[in-house]
C-alpha cells in the first residue's frame, strides 16, 4: 500500500457472492486511491458487507457498528474522517431503520448498487446516502475487471432468484433473477486464466435457474455455457454454486461427464418430507430429488454430493424429520450444511402456524448433524489409499507445506516447495480427518513439474 492511498476496511458476512461482491467493491474504490486494509483502525473507509439469510444478522451488524464508531471517533479528534458503510441484504432489508439506529453510518445501499460507489462516496461527504434501488442496467457490466483471485477464484453469472421457497429473504434482498450474457463471462474467465487461475467456480443465487444471452443471441442454459466454458485453454476446473433441484435439466446433467467438471455438486434439498416440501414452495418431490442424484451417478459414478437442510420447519412432524433422515441415509452425502429454521420478517413462513419447539427442533437437529458427520468422515475415510488430482492453491499452515483441493472440494494437506503452487499433482492420500485430507507428492511427479 502506498503511504498516500486511502485504507478502505471491508468485512464481509455470508455466502460467496458476498465475497464477491466484496472484492469487486475494492475493485471499484482502488481508481479512487482506496487500498484495502486488514484491519478498521485508522481507515478512511468501513463498508460491512452483511447477510440477512437467517437470524441475528442486524444484531451482528449493530454490534459491529458499535465497536467500529470509537474508531471513527478517535479517527474525527484528529480532524480525519472515516466514512461508515453498510452494504449488502442487511442493508436491503433494513436500510431506513439502520440509519435511524444508527446515526454515525453514513451510507446504506443494496446489492445491485455496488457499480454507483463512487458517485455515492462524493454524494456521502455532503449528506447521509441511502440506496437500495434495483437500477435496471447490470452492476456486472459496469464494475471494473478484478484484480487476480489467485489459482482457485470465484466468476459471478448470476444473481436473484424467482423460487420463492417460503422461509428465504433472498427473492426480496436480492430480486429478481438476472443473468449475464454468455461473452461477457467468457471474456472475464479468459482474463483470469491468463492471471493465473486455474479453477472457476461460477456463483448465483440460483446459479443453475442461468438463462444468459448466448454466443448465437439465444438464451444458454447453464449446462450450455460449461460446455463452452471447458473450451478455454489452461482453465482446468470448473464448479458451480448454488443450485436448484427444480433447474437441473439433462444438458446440465450431461455436461458433468467433462473431466473438466468437477464431480462434486452442492444441491439443496432442505427436506426429505414432502409435506414439508410443499410447504417451503420447493415445487418438487423427495423422490424427484433422487431420481436426479441417480442420473447423476449414472453420468459420473464418482461424482459426491452436499447439500444444505432446514429443521425446525413449521409444521415439521416426527414423521416428517425421519423422512429427512431417511434421504440423508439414502443420498449419502460427503459434507452438509443443516440449520434450525428461523423466521424472516416478510417472509411467509413467519406468518405461519405450528411452531416447533425450540428444545424439539434442537434435538432434531443434533440427530441429523450427527449423522451427517458420519457420513463426512466416513466420505474422507474413504480417500485413504487413494491416488488423486489435487490442485496446489496457497500455501499450507505450517512451514513448507502446501494446501489444495481435492476434485471433491476437500483440502489437502501436503509437504510440498512453493514453486509447485498452481499445478495439479497427483496426491497419495495418507490421512482422512473430519474436515480435511492429508497426502504426499510423488516425487518422480515433482521433477517433471518442476
Ligand atoms: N432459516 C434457516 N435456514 C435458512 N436458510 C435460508 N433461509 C433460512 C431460514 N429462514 C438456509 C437454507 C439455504 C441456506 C443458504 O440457508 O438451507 O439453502
Ligand atoms: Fe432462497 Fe429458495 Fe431462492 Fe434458494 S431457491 S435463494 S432458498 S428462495
Amino acid at each position: 500500500m502506498s503511504a498516500d492511498a486511502k485504507k478502505l476496511y471491508i468485512k464481509t458476512w455470508g455466502c460467496q457472492m458476498n465475497v464477491y461482491d466484496s472484492l469487486r467493491m475494492a475493485d471499484v474504490l482502488k481508481p479512487l486511491g482506496y487500498a484495502v486494509s486488514e484491519t478498521p483502525e485508522d481507515a478512511d473507509m468501513v463498508i460491512l458487507n452483511t447477510c440477512h439469510i437467517r437470524e441475528k444478522a442486524t444484531d451482528k451488524v449493530f454490534s459491529e457498528l458499535g465497536r467500529l464508531r470509537e474508531h471513527k471517533q478517535n479517527k474525527e479528534a484528529k480532524g480525519e474522517k472515516m466514512i461508515m458503510a453498510v452494504a449488502g441484504c442487511v442493508a436491503q432489508a433494513e436500510g431506513d431503520f439502520i440509519l435511524q439506529r444508527a446515526k454515525y453510518v453514513d451510507m446504506v445501499f443494496g446489492p445491485q448498487t455496488y457499480h454507483q460507489l463512487p458517485e455515492m462516496i462524493v454524494k456521502a461527504t455532503g449528506e447521509r446516502v441511502i440506496n437500495t434501488d434495483f437500477p435496471v442496467e447490470s452492476k456486472f457490466d459496469l464494475m471494473p475487471e478484478g484484480q487476480s483471485q489467485g489459482v482457485s477464484a470465484f466468476l459471478s453469472i448470476q444473481e436473484g432468484c424467482d423460487k420463492f421457497c417460503t422461509f428465504c429473504v433472498v427473492p426480496y434482498t436480492r430480486g429478481s433473477e438476472y443473468s449475464r450474457t454468455v461473452s461477457g463471462i467468457l471474456d472475464e474467465a479468459k482474463k483470469m486464466v491468463k492471471n493465473g487461475t486455474r479453477e472457476i467456480t461460477l456463483l448465483g443465487q440460483n446459479v443453475n435457474a442461468f438463462h444468459g444471452e448466448g454466443l448465437d443471441g439465444k438464451a444458454w442454459g447453464l449446462g450450455r455455457l460449461l460446455s463452452a466454458m471447458a473450451e478455454i485453454d489452461g482453465l482446468e476446473r470448473l464448479r458451480y454454486m448454488t443450485s436448484h433441484p427444480r433447474d437441473m435439466d439433462d444438458e446440465l446433467i450431461e455436461v458433468h461427464a467433462h473431466p473438466k467438471v468437477m464431480p462434486f455438486l452442492h444441491l439443496p434439498v432442505q427436506s426429505g418430507s414432502d409435506n414439508i416440501l410443499e410447504l417451503m414452495n420447493r415445487k418438487h418431490k423427495a423422490d424427484d430429488y433422487r431420481v436426479i442424484i441417480e442420473k447423476m451417478r449414472k453420468v459420473r459414478p464418482d461424482i459426491a454430493f452436499s447439500s444444505d437442510f432446514i429443521i425446525g420447519f413449521p409444521g415439521e412432524t416426527d414423521q416428517d424429520f425421519e423422512d429427512t433422515m431417511q434421504l440423508v441415509r439414502d443420498v449419502k452425502y460427503a459434507s452438509c450444511y443443516s440449520f434450525k429454521y428461523s423466521a424472516r420478517p416478510g417472509t411467509p413462513a413467519a406468518n405461519m402456524k405450528n411452531l416447533i419447539h425450540d428444545k424439539i427442533a434442537n434435538e432434531r437437529l443434533l440427530r441429523l448433524q450427527a449423522l451427517l458427520v458420519e457420513q463426512q468422515i466416513a466420505f474422507n475415510k474413504a480417500c485413504e489409499g487413494l491416488v488423486i488430482p489435487v490442485l496446489l492453491d496457497r500455501k499450507g499452515k505450517k512451514a513448507g507445506q502446501l494446501q489444495g483441493k481435492s476434485p471433491w472440494n476437500q483440502s489437502v494437506n501436503l509437504i510440498a516447495p512453493d514453486r509447485l503452487l498452481g499445478h495439479t499433482l497427483d496426491v497419495k492420500i495418507k490421512e482422512g480427518f473430519d474436515n480435511s485430507l492429508s497426502g504426499e507428492l510423488d516425487l518422480q511427479e515433482v521433477v517433471l513439474a518442476g
